[in-house]
């Protein structure tokens, strides 16, 4: 009853807000294999902000910084640290997106747009979500240039790392606690979307910081946005450690795919990307509960990658620590062989390694 007249094809790109969006860019570069593909700035007689677009596959990063004082990105630095302001979609059709949107009830963040260069025509439009973060609705009509008008292609040769990250797999948004319910009924009502999978604190001892969670997705599913909130536990939530940091809702990670998990994160091991320690206890009895697997189990130990089974299949992920000082956004690394879980059977270990980084930060 919730249909759209329009569709969200899947996620466009998620667009960071950061302090140095160069040495940013250049990080994701060489840690995770991201190819810079566009630039806008002062070379493209763009004064006030810089964007470098970074493409693996089908995954798009764009990494801003304001070039002057007092602006709207700014501002959004000072207040909230680097993070996503926007979880841009792709859709056929972006004026009927926006127009759908504030009809049912949405804040608009940019009105239809079109803009055009050599290369072709594209539509933008956005809308406002929780916290100052925002939906960009992407059309690009037959647009053939390197990302959207006004970027200019990179002509990037260097050999890059290749990581093998091919898709978002979803993307996590945090929320103060008592404001899940609120997030998701918004995007039932804008989107037309649905509870694909829920957990909640009973599902967790209280002994670890707990939090409750529910999945958002789209119709086909190939959008997923998983809502949390922090839940009362004997320590802190680590859902209440990012909302401190963030000072309000936000997201909180982006879950990147990869078909071989083993050689993705050693390539990431080796070039400097920190994930969260696995205790060695967690693969003592890790054959007895999720049966046959194809991976050997001493080398995800090595690496630190969990796993977890469901009906369907079993999935492999792996979490970084937090990307930026503040202890705010961070990646998953996914690989999924059947299961279209959340890993609720990883959230033990998980939680006890989250725990352990919180009690180094004084936070918990
Ligand atoms: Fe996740």
């Amino acid at each position: 009853m919730n249909d759209i007249p329009y569709s969200i094809e899947g996620f466009d790109h998620c667009e960071l807000y950061v302090g140095n969006a160069k040495q940013t860019a250049y990080y994701y570069q060489s840690t995770m294999g991201f190819k810079p593909v566009a630039y806008r700035g002062l070379e493209t007689g763009i004064r006030d902000k810089v964007s470098y677009v970074l493409n693996q596959d089908h995954i798009n990063l764009v990494i801003t910084s304001p070039l002057e004082k007092n602006t709207e990105i700014g501002q959004h630095i000072d207040r909230h640290g680097d993070g996503i302001k926007d979880v841009a979609f792709t859709v056929n059709d972006s004026h009927k997106a926006w127009k759908t949107s504030i009809e049912r009830g949405a804040e608009s963040a940019m009105e239809p747009k079109e803009i055009k260069d050599e290369n072709g025509e594209t539509v933008l439009s956005a809308i406002k979500t929780f916290g100052d973060t925002i939906h960009t609705f992407v059309e690009r009509k037959n647009y053939s240039g390197s990302f959207l008008p006004g970027f200019k292609a990179i002509d990037y040769k260097e050999n890059l790392n290749k990581t093998g990250l091919v898709h978002i797999d979803h993307i996590v948004g945090n929320q103060p606690d008592g404001e899940m319910n609120s997030v998701c009924d918004f995007y039932e009502k804008v989107f037309g979307w649905h509870r694909f999978w829920t957990v909640d604190d009973k599902d967790i001892s209280t002994e670890y910081s707990a939090l409750r969670s529910i999945v958002m997705a789209n119709d086909n599913e190939i959008v997923k946005m998983p809502i949390n909130e922090p839940a009362e536990g004997l320590k802190k939530s680590q859902i209440q450690e990012f909302i401190d940091y963030y000072e309000t809702a936000g997201i909180q990670h982006l879950a990147l795919s990869t078909k071989d998990i083993i050689s993705t994160v050693k390539v990431m091991r080796k070039k400097g990307v920190d994930f969260l320690p696995t205790p060695q206890s967690y693969y003592e009895n890790l054959s007895d509960r999720i049966g046959n697997i194809d991976e050997n189990i001493e080398i995800l130990a090595d690496l630190g990658i969990l796993v977890d089974v469901d009906e369907n299949g079993y999935m492999l992920q792996i979490f970084t620590k937090p990307l930026q000082d503040r202890p705010t956004l961070f990646f998953e690394i996914i690989q999924r062989k059947g299961s279209n879980s959340f890993g609720k059977g990883n959230f033990k270990a998980l939680f006890e390694s989250i725990e352990s980084e919180q009690q180094k930060r004084g936070n918990l």
